[in-house]
Protein backbone atom coordinates (compact mmCIF):
# COMPACT_ATOMS: atom_id res chain seq x y z
CA UNK A 1 0.00 0.00 0.00
CA UNK A 2 1.61 3.09 -1.19
CA UNK A 3 1.25 7.10 -0.81
CA UNK A 4 0.27 6.50 2.85
CA UNK A 5 -0.43 9.61 4.40
CA UNK A 6 -2.39 8.96 7.66
CA UNK A 7 -3.41 5.50 9.52
CA UNK A 8 -7.03 6.10 10.87
CA UNK A 9 -8.75 3.32 13.48
CA UNK A 10 -12.31 3.11 14.71
CA UNK A 11 -11.96 2.61 18.37
CA UNK A 12 -15.05 0.66 19.29
CA UNK A 13 -14.13 -3.10 18.59
CA UNK A 14 -11.36 -2.54 16.18
CA UNK A 15 -8.50 -1.29 19.25
CA UNK A 16 -11.23 -1.68 22.39
CA UNK A 17 -12.76 -4.98 23.02
CA UNK A 18 -16.63 -3.71 23.32
CA UNK A 19 -17.19 -7.30 24.74
CA UNK A 20 -14.77 -6.53 27.80
CA UNK A 21 -17.30 -4.90 30.00
CA UNK A 22 -19.69 -7.94 30.07
CA UNK A 23 -16.68 -10.35 30.20
CA UNK A 24 -15.87 -8.72 33.43
CA UNK A 25 -18.80 -9.61 35.17
CA UNK A 26 -19.09 -13.09 33.73
CA UNK A 27 -19.04 -14.25 37.17
CA UNK A 28 -22.53 -12.20 37.77
CA UNK A 29 -24.30 -12.80 34.72
CA UNK A 30 -23.81 -16.18 34.02
CA UNK A 31 -23.51 -18.28 30.57
CA UNK A 32 -25.62 -15.61 28.73
CA UNK A 33 -22.83 -12.98 28.83
CA UNK A 34 -21.59 -13.19 25.87
CA UNK A 35 -25.06 -12.82 24.25
CA UNK A 36 -25.74 -10.46 26.35
CA UNK A 37 -22.83 -8.66 25.08
CA UNK A 38 -23.49 -9.10 21.35
CA UNK A 39 -27.63 -7.85 21.72
CA UNK A 40 -26.07 -4.86 23.88
CA UNK A 41 -23.79 -3.55 20.94
CA UNK A 42 -26.17 -4.20 18.02
CA UNK A 43 -28.74 -2.33 20.07
CA UNK A 44 -26.30 0.25 20.37
CA UNK A 45 -24.95 0.47 16.24
CA UNK A 46 -29.07 0.00 15.28
CA UNK A 47 -29.62 3.24 17.68
CA UNK A 48 -27.24 5.13 16.40
CA UNK A 49 -28.44 3.95 12.18
CA UNK A 50 -31.65 5.14 13.54
CA UNK A 51 -31.00 8.35 15.17
CA UNK A 52 -29.03 9.24 12.40
CA UNK A 53 -32.33 8.86 10.04
CA UNK A 54 -34.45 9.90 12.31
CA UNK A 55 -32.54 13.29 12.33
CA UNK A 56 -32.52 12.99 16.65
CA UNK A 57 -29.04 12.84 17.12
CA UNK A 58 -28.38 11.93 21.31
CA UNK A 59 -24.46 11.12 22.09
CA UNK A 60 -22.57 8.34 22.16
CA UNK A 61 -23.06 7.98 25.97
CA UNK A 62 -26.41 8.41 26.03
CA UNK A 63 -26.97 5.58 23.47
CA UNK A 64 -24.50 3.63 25.19
CA UNK A 65 -27.12 3.88 28.44
CA UNK A 66 -30.22 3.33 26.30
CA UNK A 67 -29.33 0.27 24.33
CA UNK A 68 -27.84 -1.37 27.70
CA UNK A 69 -31.17 -1.14 29.35
CA UNK A 70 -32.92 -2.31 26.46
CA UNK A 71 -30.58 -5.33 27.00
CA UNK A 72 -30.85 -5.96 30.71
CA UNK A 73 -34.33 -6.13 30.45
CA UNK A 74 -34.58 -8.36 27.78
CA UNK A 75 -31.52 -10.59 29.35
CA UNK A 76 -33.48 -10.09 32.60
CA UNK A 77 -29.96 -9.28 33.93
CA UNK A 78 -30.24 -7.45 37.81
CA UNK A 79 -30.81 -3.97 37.22
CA UNK A 80 -28.01 -3.71 39.92
CA UNK A 81 -25.18 -4.48 37.55
CA UNK A 82 -26.23 -0.99 35.14
CA UNK A 83 -23.49 1.13 36.84
CA UNK A 84 -20.81 -1.48 37.51
CA UNK A 85 -21.33 -2.28 33.55
CA UNK A 86 -21.33 1.41 32.41
CA UNK A 87 -18.47 2.13 34.38
CA UNK A 88 -16.29 -1.06 33.08
CA UNK A 89 -17.26 0.46 29.31
CA UNK A 90 -15.55 3.46 30.35
CA UNK A 91 -11.88 1.91 30.07
CA UNK A 92 -12.68 -1.09 27.80
CA UNK A 93 -9.67 -2.83 27.30
CA UNK A 94 -7.63 -3.12 24.32
CA UNK A 95 -6.71 -5.56 22.05
CA UNK A 96 -3.75 -7.31 23.02
CA UNK A 97 -1.38 -6.90 20.13
CA UNK A 98 -2.80 -3.04 19.66
CA UNK A 99 -0.30 -0.82 21.94
CA UNK A 100 2.99 -2.59 20.36
CA UNK A 101 1.42 -2.13 16.74
CA UNK A 102 0.62 1.81 17.44
CA UNK A 103 4.10 1.73 18.85
CA UNK A 104 5.84 0.42 15.94
CA UNK A 105 3.76 2.64 13.38
CA UNK A 106 4.49 5.88 15.76
CA UNK A 107 8.41 5.06 14.86
CA UNK A 108 7.13 4.93 10.71
CA UNK A 109 5.81 8.52 11.13
CA UNK A 110 2.62 7.98 10.20
CA UNK A 111 -0.43 10.49 11.12
CA UNK A 112 -2.11 7.76 13.43
CA UNK A 113 -5.84 8.77 14.57
CA UNK A 114 -8.93 7.43 16.02
CA UNK A 115 -12.04 8.18 13.94
CA UNK A 116 -14.90 7.00 16.48
CA UNK A 117 -18.72 7.15 17.15
CA UNK A 118 -17.64 8.08 20.79
CA UNK A 119 -17.61 11.55 22.82
CA UNK A 120 -14.81 13.10 22.97
CA UNK A 121 -14.69 12.42 26.32
CA UNK A 122 -15.47 8.92 25.88
CA UNK A 123 -12.65 8.27 23.64
CA UNK A 124 -9.57 10.84 25.91
CA UNK A 125 -10.80 8.27 28.67
CA UNK A 126 -10.52 5.20 26.74
CA UNK A 127 -7.03 5.83 25.74
CA UNK A 128 -5.68 7.80 28.62
CA UNK A 129 -6.91 4.45 30.74
CA UNK A 130 -4.74 2.33 28.79
CA UNK A 131 -1.98 4.85 28.45
CA UNK A 132 -2.37 4.77 25.15
CA UNK A 133 -2.88 8.94 24.74
CA UNK A 134 1.32 9.64 23.46
CA UNK A 135 0.23 7.63 20.24
CA UNK A 136 -2.31 9.64 18.70
CA UNK A 137 -1.58 12.31 16.75
CA UNK A 138 -6.01 13.00 16.29
CA UNK A 139 -8.82 11.83 18.47
CA UNK A 140 -11.64 12.44 16.11
CA UNK A 141 -15.48 12.12 17.34
CA UNK A 142 -18.47 12.10 15.45
CA UNK A 143 -19.73 14.78 18.03
CA UNK A 144 -17.66 17.38 15.47
CA UNK A 145 -20.49 16.61 12.89
CA UNK A 146 -23.33 15.57 15.08
CA UNK A 147 -24.33 12.61 12.53
CA UNK A 148 -23.12 8.74 13.35
CA UNK A 149 -21.07 6.46 10.53
CA UNK A 150 -21.47 5.49 8.05
CA UNK A 151 -22.39 9.80 6.93
CA UNK A 152 -20.07 10.32 4.84
CA UNK A 153 -19.63 13.85 7.00
CA UNK A 154 -17.43 11.66 9.01
CA UNK A 155 -15.19 10.50 6.90
CA UNK A 156 -14.51 13.62 6.50
CA UNK A 157 -12.97 14.71 9.25
CA UNK A 158 -9.69 13.43 9.22
CA UNK A 159 -9.26 14.58 5.60
CA UNK A 160 -10.63 18.09 5.97
CA UNK A 161 -8.16 18.04 8.91
CA UNK A 162 -4.81 17.01 7.24
CA UNK A 163 -5.76 18.42 4.17
CA UNK A 164 -4.93 14.84 1.92
CA UNK A 165 -6.66 12.75 -0.48
CA UNK A 166 -8.86 9.89 0.50
CA UNK A 167 -6.75 7.45 -0.82
CA UNK A 168 -3.65 8.28 1.27
CA UNK A 169 -5.52 7.23 3.81
CA UNK A 170 -5.60 3.94 5.97
CA UNK A 171 -8.77 2.88 7.67
CA UNK A 172 -9.18 0.00 9.91
CA UNK A 173 -11.95 -1.21 11.13
CA UNK A 174 -13.34 -4.52 12.57
CA UNK A 175 -16.57 -3.34 11.92
CA UNK A 176 -17.17 -4.74 8.25
CA UNK A 177 -20.26 -2.03 7.80
CA UNK A 178 -17.37 0.42 8.93
CA UNK A 179 -15.28 -0.64 5.95
CA UNK A 180 -17.72 -0.61 3.44
CA UNK A 181 -18.42 3.00 4.93
CA UNK A 182 -14.84 4.23 4.94
CA UNK A 183 -14.52 2.36 1.19
CA UNK A 184 -17.32 3.18 -0.82
CA UNK A 185 -16.12 6.83 0.85
CA UNK A 186 -12.76 6.84 -0.78
CA UNK A 187 -10.32 5.10 2.22
CA UNK A 188 -8.35 2.49 1.56
CA UNK A 189 -9.90 0.17 3.97
CA UNK A 190 -9.03 -2.64 5.90
CA UNK A 191 -11.04 -5.14 7.72
CA UNK A 192 -9.85 -6.43 10.71
CA UNK A 193 -11.62 -9.84 10.73
CA UNK A 194 -10.73 -10.97 14.29
CA UNK A 195 -13.70 -14.05 14.20
CA UNK A 196 -13.52 -15.37 10.82
CA UNK A 197 -16.54 -13.28 9.91
CA UNK A 198 -18.51 -13.10 6.48
CA UNK A 199 -18.06 -9.67 4.85
CA UNK A 200 -20.86 -7.23 4.11
CA UNK A 201 -22.85 -6.84 0.27
CA UNK A 202 -22.34 -3.23 0.12
CA UNK A 203 -20.24 -2.23 -2.54
CA UNK A 204 -17.04 -2.06 -1.37
CA UNK A 205 -14.92 -5.09 -0.54
CA UNK A 206 -11.86 -4.13 1.69
CA UNK A 207 -8.36 -3.26 0.20
CA UNK A 208 -6.97 -6.16 2.91
CA UNK A 209 -8.34 -8.62 5.06
CA UNK A 210 -6.19 -8.95 8.29
CA UNK A 211 -6.49 -10.99 11.90
CA UNK A 212 -5.48 -8.73 14.16
CA UNK A 213 -3.62 -5.26 13.86
CA UNK A 214 -0.21 -6.40 14.17
CA UNK A 215 -0.71 -7.69 10.24
CA UNK A 216 -0.79 -4.22 9.44
CA UNK A 217 3.05 -3.80 9.90
CA UNK A 218 3.81 -6.28 6.73
CA UNK A 219 1.54 -4.40 4.43
CA UNK A 220 2.73 -0.86 4.87
C1 LIG B 1 -16.79 3.44 16.49
C2 LIG B 1 -17.73 2.29 16.38
C3 LIG B 1 -18.27 2.12 15.03
O1 LIG B 1 -15.83 3.43 17.30
O2 LIG B 1 -17.13 1.10 16.70
O3 LIG B 1 -17.01 4.41 15.75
Amino acid sequence: MKNIKAIIFDAYGTLFDVNSAAEKCKDKIGDKWEPFANFWRTTQLEYTWLRSLMGRHKDFWQITEDSLDKSIKNFKIDSSMRDELLNLYKVLSPFKEVPETLKILKEKKYKLAILSNGTPALLNELVNSNSLENLFDNIFSIEEVGIYKPDSKVYDIPIKKYNIKKNEVIFLSANTWDVSGGGNYGYQAIWVNRNNNIFDNLDYKPKKEIKNLSELIKLI
